[in-house]
């Protein structure tokens, strides 16, 4: 990906840029927040109610203070605040290719375009990684129907359902995975 970007529709002053070490706290409140938020009924509800925040600082940290070739983070930043966030383990799955483990916008910002642009962001940087293995996919809890219309937005295929977990703190629910074949798509679409 280009170091900084701005895009379209998208509020001006918003960035797009690599995550650092410095960015975990700010990361994982925001995935918090929205856990909290989106989760409920797919998480426990005493995990939701507990300490969040401590398990996505364990989560954050580990993942930003070890920088791989196998894994990257994309923030959205607006005024030096994170925005939004989308991580990616590439080469997770033999046959559906990179996973999308989180992509998370904040609350007030939602429907701005930052969902859409970290996806490109993000598919970008994996045709990047892996010209020859563009393949990636993501599960989607299935209460979740305004992501999936989102994702569907974004060109993406439901291909699978299953039950999914057990979660951070425990439980299970439904979930979909969701597949794009190629990358390169979401990157011609919005060029
Ligand atoms: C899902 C999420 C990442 C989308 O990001 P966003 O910035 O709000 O989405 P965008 O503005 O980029 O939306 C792009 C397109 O997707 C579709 N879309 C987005 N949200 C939608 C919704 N709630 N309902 C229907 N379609 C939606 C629309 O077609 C939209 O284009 P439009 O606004 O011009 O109509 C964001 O809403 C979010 O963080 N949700 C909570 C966390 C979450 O569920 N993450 C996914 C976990 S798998």
């Amino acid at each position: 990906m280009e170091n900084e970007t701005t895009h379209g529709s998208i509020p001006q002053e918003i960035i797009f840029r690599d995550a650092s070490i410095h960015d975990v706290e700010a990361i994982a409140a925001l995935h918090a927040e929205s856990w909290r938020r989106h989760y409920r009924g797919a998480y426990l509800d005493s995990f939701l109610d507990g300490d969040v925040l401590t398990n996505r600082l364990a989560e954050w940290g580990g993942r930003l203070t070890a920088p791989s070739a196998d894994h990257f983070t994309i923030v959205a930043e607006q005024s030096d605040a994170v925005v939004g966030f989308v991580h990616m383990i590439l080469d997770k799955d033999p046959h559906w290719g990179t996973l999308l483990d989180n992509l998370h916008v904040t609350h007030r910002l939602k429907r701005h375009g930052i969902g859409r642009e970290l996806l490109v962001e993000a598919a970008s940087e994996l045709v990047r990684r892996r010209p020859d293995d563009r393949r990636f996919y993501l599960w989607v809890l299935a209460q979740n129907t305004a992501a999936q219309a989102f994702y569907m937005a974004c060109g993406g295929t439901r291909v699978e359902t299953t039950l999914c977990g057990p979660f951070p703190g425990g439980g299970k629910a439904l979930g979909h995975r969701m597949a794009w074949p190629d990358a390169v798509a979401l990157v011609t679409t919005q060029a």
